[in-house]
This record gives C-alpha cells, structure tokens and sequence, in this order.
C-alpha cells in the first residue's frame, strides 16, 4: 500500500491544496490524516470539505484544535492566541462541517497490521512527543511496527532497535528518504511535519509517502502560497501573529 501521510493542516486551503496537487500523479491508496483540519487558518470549511472530498479511502484522528472547535474540549489549556482562532472557526463551520469535526474519532487508530495513527502520543492524543525521552516511554510498552503522529509540527523519526537505544532523526530538507527497518525488529514513531502550519523554521508545507511493501517512507517539502493563506488570516480578523508565523515556519 502506498500511503498518504498529512497532519495539522490548521484551516490552510492553501496548504493543502499544493499538497493535493503535488500528489496528484501519485499512484496512492489511502490517506492517512493525524487530525488538527482546523484552527488557526481563515478556511476550515474549505479544509474539511477539501479531505471530505478525497477519493481515496482515508483513515483519519482527531487533533487537540478540532476538539476544541467542536465543542467537545472547553480549550482552557490552550494559549489567547489559540483559543481566539479556535472559537472564531467554531463559529464560522457551516453545521454540516461541524458535524464532521465532532465526528472525527479519537486516536490511536489502527490502519493496518501493525500500522497505527495518532495525533498525539498513542497513549494520549494532546501529548507533545518531542524527545528521545518521550520515545523511550512510549517504545517500552507500545509493540506496534510503525506508528505515524503530529501534534508537534515537526518532522521527525525516533526508531527503537532491540536491545538498542533510541534514535532521533530530524528530517530536514526538500525530499527527505527512510529506509525502514521493520523485518529487523526495529519500531518506529514518525512525524510527517505539518501541511499548514510548519513549525521548523521551513514555512513550506510537509507531507509524507509511506510505501508498506517497500518500507520506504518520503518526506517532502513543497512551497504554497503563503501570502493568500496570510491574507486570509488578516481578512478574517484573527490574530496577525497567526499571518506572520506561516513565513517564518514557526
Ligand atoms: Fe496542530
């Protein structure tokens, strides 16, 4: 199966849009989607129309700002910035939007056989997975092979090898390669990045490929316009800084 890997696309049509594109040619069989469609971007209908719309079968997680958007967390532990835009996307979801936000089913999820999505952590959808650390509590009771998640905005790959240690590889670059070691034992935690809102100090969107038979997985870095998506953001009153980070990848 070759897989689609896209996460916290935060309301950016124009984000994910050049993703949709890019993968256009691609021959793909699912999409995998780690959750945040929305908050902080001025087109969340756009976005959830845009994956609704998806002719491959999609499995997909909820994220931390579609819960909040969807009534389901009060966001009391979201910072000014964050609470302004998920409220404001509250209220611009047309109802049949909402419903699909409030649909989307808490992770982890399991795709395939040892293949598993989350947003988070697969012990906790809102937690930040960042270190070696983190991975290191997770690896020890988590058996599954491959498990994608988000959350972060970060691109990266912890694997576990037996009776080894943790490696963190941050992935950096225009197309970033992972030969994955699977048949060897080895598990692994991966970041696909974000399509909407990169966090990396590279403002270009990010997806990945996962290909299961060859066990490769793809990470790409594709430019969009950002200053519609930063238009749209001043247009619809939300706070500039969320404009101003989009450029800055951060
Ligand atoms: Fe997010």
């Amino acid at each position: 199966m070759r897989y689609l890997i896209i996460s916290d696309m935060h309301g950016n049509s124009d984000a994910l849009a050049a993703v949709l594109d890019h993968v256009a040619g691609e021959e793909l069989d699912a999409v995998l989607n780690l959750g945040d469609l929305v908050g902080y971007g001025a087109s969340p209908n756009e976005v959830v129309e845009a994956l609704d719309g998806l002719a491959l079968p999609s499995h997909t997680v909820r994220g931390n700002h579609d819960k909040v958007a969807a009534g389901i967390d009060d966001g009391m532990g979201f910072n000014p910035t964050a609470l302004t835009a998920a409220r404001w996307t509250a209220e611009q979801l047309t109802a049949e939007n909402l419903e699909r936000v409030r649909a989307l089913p808490q992770g982890p999820k399991q795709v395939d056989e040892g293949l598993v999505i989350c947003h988070g952590s697969p012990f906790d959808e809102d937690y930040y997975l960042l270190s070696v650390f983190d991975a290191e509590d997770i690896f020890s009771t988590w058996k599954t092979p491959v498990t994608f998640f988000g959350h972060t905005h970060v691109p990266a790959a912890f694997a576990s090898r037996e009776g080894g240690g943790i490696e963190i590889e941050v992935l950096y670059g225009d197309e970033v390669k992972l030969e994955l070691e699977v048949d060897y034992g080895v598990r692994y935690l991966i970041n696909p990045g974000s399509v909407g809102q990169p966090r990396d100090r590279d403002p270009r969107a990010a997806y990945m490929i996962y290909d299961s038979e060859e066990q490769v997985v793809l990470l790409r870095r594709i430019e969009y316009p950002v200053g519609e998506a930063q238009e749209r953001i001043i247009e619809a009153g939300l706070p500039r800084l969320l404009a101003d980070r989009l450029a800055l990848g951060y």
